[in-house]
């Protein structure tokens, strides 16, 4: 029998296992190269505002990632609970993703619009005010920690220097939309032509002043609001 010639051999085993092995990978990678990007663009998907860059670098600084996803499983129980699964091009522009490993709170993928900006200040100064049972820490010093305003537009470039498409208009105008879009009395509309459907006004309560506060929920306001999920039917929705 031919088999029990290779199983008795180890090298010819071996050769012939490697000469599968690149079959299989040749049929998967070759084609590959043949497109552009594996990454199925999708409309409504723009980089962050600058209030928003800076509330998810507060994001990654604090560590919430170590307790929460952002990323949306294609089952039925986590569409049903946390909305349309998460695509790829959600977080082209996130460097580094945040797609997450550990959920000891909720996926917090579409957790823009889902509560009020008080609802987010009171949750973020003590969980415990609004959902008695949680064991998330506070950050209340947020709303006294000022937003540094000096390096915005360099975040800007460094991202650009990536491949998110920032503008020469965008980074010049960084730092003044960064105060913008928290200021209840701010020119807006340049604002959302650059950045659309971004979440404006007075965050945190103060609204004389710029914090760490503010940035973190424009940020969270955002999440998941950048794609227009409301003429999927349901149905399409799990596979
Ligand atoms: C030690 C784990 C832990 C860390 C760190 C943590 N969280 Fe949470 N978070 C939770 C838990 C548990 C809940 C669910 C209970 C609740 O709502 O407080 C939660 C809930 C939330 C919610 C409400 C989500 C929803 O849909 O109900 C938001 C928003 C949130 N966290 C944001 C943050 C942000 C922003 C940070 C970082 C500044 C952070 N969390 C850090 C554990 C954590």
């Amino acid at each position: 029998m031919n088999h029990d010639k290779i199983e008795r051999n180890a090298v010819l085993l071996v050769v012939l296992t490697l000469i599968t092995v690149s079959i299989g990978g040749l049929v998967e990678i070759v084609p590959l190269y043949t497109v552009k990007s594996t990454i199925e663009r999708v409309e409504g998907v723009r980089p962050y505002s600058p209030l928003e860059l800076t509330g998810r670098n507060i994001y990654i600084r604090e560590g919430c990632y170590v307790c929460h996803s952002q990323m949306i499983r294609a089952f039925r129980d986590e569409v049903e609970r946390y909305g349309h699964f998460s695509l790829a091009a959600e977080s082209i522009y996130d460097h580094p993703f945040q797609w997450g490993s550990k959920r000891t709170g909720p996926d917090l993928a579409r957790v823009g619009g889902k509560f009020s900006n008080e609802w987010h200040v009171a949750h973020m100064v003590d969980p415990r005010s609004v959902v008695p049972e949680s064991i998330m820490p506070g950050y209340g010093f947020m709303l006294n920690k000022a937003v540094r305003r000096d390096d915005i537009a360099a975040h800007l470039r460094a991202n650009r220097a990536i491949g998110v498409p920032y503008s020469d208009e965008m980074i010049e105008a960084a730092a003044a939309d960064l105060a913008t879009q928290a200021d209840p009395f701010g020119d807006h509309d340049s604002l959302l032509g650059r950045y659309p459907k971004a979440a404006v006004g007075d965050f945190d309560g103060q609204p004389d002043q710029l914090t760490e506060m503010d940035a973190v929920i424009a940020y969270m306001q955002i999440l998941g609001r950048m794609v227009d999920f409301t003429d999927v039917e349901p149905e399409q929705l799990v596979q």
